[in-house]
């Protein structure tokens, strides 16, 4: 079976990239972890990565003049790490079209909403505002417009009388956990069988 070798991209707590490497740790799971890597040198799932056996590599994004010198480093980053495939994994940074362009079709996000609904920030508050009967969490490819790209796997809960956007988000979580590898393994798989270019 053919392992992608996956880059990990984080701004912070890293919960999420911490269950792809959970399940990455199983010899069939279609994805080898070989570089994480975060825009902010702080970020805790830096230390849960290495922790992890996988090497975490901080790249400050305020270390650079432009948003595209920022995702040169990256890209090169990821380039001599070999990544095959990138999951964005709590990534507080939009990406340009030439860095989405570079990866496209190769690089999955998790967002805290079933996509298309509310895209972007805010989303508990935003489905609470609502009256939603349920919220959930979708991974989708990355592609130009923030939150757009077609959605690969989604998992719902229930929204309950009382929730706040903390509890909601607290449910939520717990799907996107879940989540987050059974959509990865699928996504490799996807790339996998695709014709070779
Ligand atoms: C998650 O809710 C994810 O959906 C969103 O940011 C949060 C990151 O949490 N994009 P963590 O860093 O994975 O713990």
């Amino acid at each position: 079976m053919t392992r992608l070798r996956l880059g990990i991209l984080i701004s912070g707590r890293g919960s999420n990239m911490q269950r792809l490497l959970d399940a990455s740790s199983e010899p069939d799971f279609p994805a080898k972890p070989v570089i994480v890597l975060s825009n902010r040198i702080d970020a805790e799932g830096l230390e849960t990565a290495k922790a992890h056996g996988v090497e975490g590599m901080a790249v400050p994004h305020a270390n650079f003049e432009t948003r595209e010198a920022f995702e040169h480093a990256v890209d090169t980053a990821l380039q001599a790490h070999g990544v095959e495939i990138i999951a964005l994994a709590g990534f507080m940074r939009v990406l340009t079209p030439w860095f989405v362009r570079r990866w496209q079709s190769r690089m999955i996000n998790i967002h805290p909403s079933l996509l298309p609904k509310y895209p972007g920030l805010k989303t508990h508050a935003r489905a609470i505002e609502a009256g939603d009967a349920e919220a959930g969490c979708s991974v989708h490819w990355v592609t130009e417009g923030v939150d757009e790209g077609g959605v690969i796997e989604q998992a719902r809960v229930p929204v309950k009388a009382g929730d706040t956007p903390e509890t909601l988000a607290d449910r939520v979580l717990l799907a996107e956990h879940e989540l987050y590898p059974r959509a990865l393994a699928k996504a490799c798989r996807i790339i996998s069988e695709r014709p070779a270019r």
